[in-house]
């Protein structure tokens, strides 16, 4: 018995909600094959498309399945096969397509005795295996679809968010490996009273925003005034892409994750092509090689 899955990738952050907020993009994503076997314990039987180690309680999809294996009434266990689109490093949520598309196919070979928090809960583990902390804005959207909100770690509250039809993700990622741990290092660990006010009136803004599809309202709660001055020092020409693609009619522009990938939210197609066209012009300007991805969010 054997299920095949589709992993999608995920901006995590959104500007404002580090560490709280994502968004699913059904575009972009990784595909894995989980099957059952009588043998008990994970086996990673092919990894193809990135330099990952295959060992068990070396890889992020073998780390959230052991999670999910040992709260599982079950005494067999699972081999998996990992076909990697996203790269590692790149600030889509490499690391947590992986850990939610295993829990997400054992589950689902199990009869789904588990809710979709609990699975949120296994994958990350695997976020806590890749940056050193188990972080759920990006595992939670994968799960979820579309945008969520984690409300709450301890006990774990995860919100879905309605996500406006209209509403489109413009993904440029600059061809360097950022790791998730090395840019969480480079941040300090206190904020200060007047930027707190300012990034939690625009989480809130954001999540009104989706709710009511106020593209407006979503356009001006895109803002990050505590890690964005910090990391995008490690970004070539952020400044510049936030420039052009807000003058292009982004509705805003940021960070997606940890970087090095810039994320932008237009309304409508055609604004997102024109916004990827300008992102491709400055790293073509600059000599930088990117990939680049226009989904729409469902
Ligand atoms: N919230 C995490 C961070 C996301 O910014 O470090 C990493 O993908």
């Amino acid at each position: 018995e054997e299920v095949r899955v589709f992993c999608p990738a995920t901006i995590a952050n959104i500007s404002c909600g580090f560490d709280v907020l994502g968004v699913a993009l059904d575009s972009v994503g990784d595909e894995m094959v989980v099957r059952k076997t009588k043998e008990t314990g994970i086996r990673i039987t092919k990894l193809e498309g990135q330099d990952l180690p295959l060992e068990t309680n070396k890889n992020v999809a073998g780390v959230a399945g052991l999670a999910l294996l040992e709260k599982a009434e079950y005494t067999g266990g699972f081999e998996i096969e990992i076909y990697k689109k996203i790269k590692a490093g790149s600030g889509i949520g490499s690391s947590a397509a992986s850990s939610t598309g295993a829990v997400w196919a054992m589950n689902h070979l199990l009869g789904n005795p588990f809710s979709k928090t609990e699975l949120v809960q296994f994958a990350m583990e695997g976020e806590r295996l890749a940056s050193g902390v188990a972080h759920a804005d990006n595992v939670a959207p994968a799960l979820f679809g579309a945008f969520t909100l984690v409300r709450s770690y301890t006990p774990l509250d995860i919100v879905p968010i309605k996500n406006p039809s209209e509403l489109y993700a413009t993904v440029i990622h600059p061809q360097i490996e950022v790791k998730t741990s090395d840019s969480r290092k480079i941040l300090k660990t206190t904020i200060s009273l007047e930027n707190g006010i300012k990034q939690w009136g625009n989480v809130g803004g954001l999540v009104a925003g989706l709710f009511m599809e106020d593209y407006d309202l979503i356009g001006r709660s895109l803002e990050d005034h505590i890690i964005e001055p910090i990391r995008s020092i490690l970004i070539p020409g952020f400044n510049s892409i936030k420039e052009e693609t807000i003058k292009s009619g982004a509705l805003g522009c940021g960070i997606s994750g940890s970087g090095p990938s810039i994320f932008t939210f237009s309304k409508g197609e055609e604004t997102a092509q024109k916004v990827a066209e300008a992102m491709k012009k400055i790293y073509k300007n600059i000599g930088i090689d990117f990939d680049i991805h226009v989904s729409k969010i469902n």
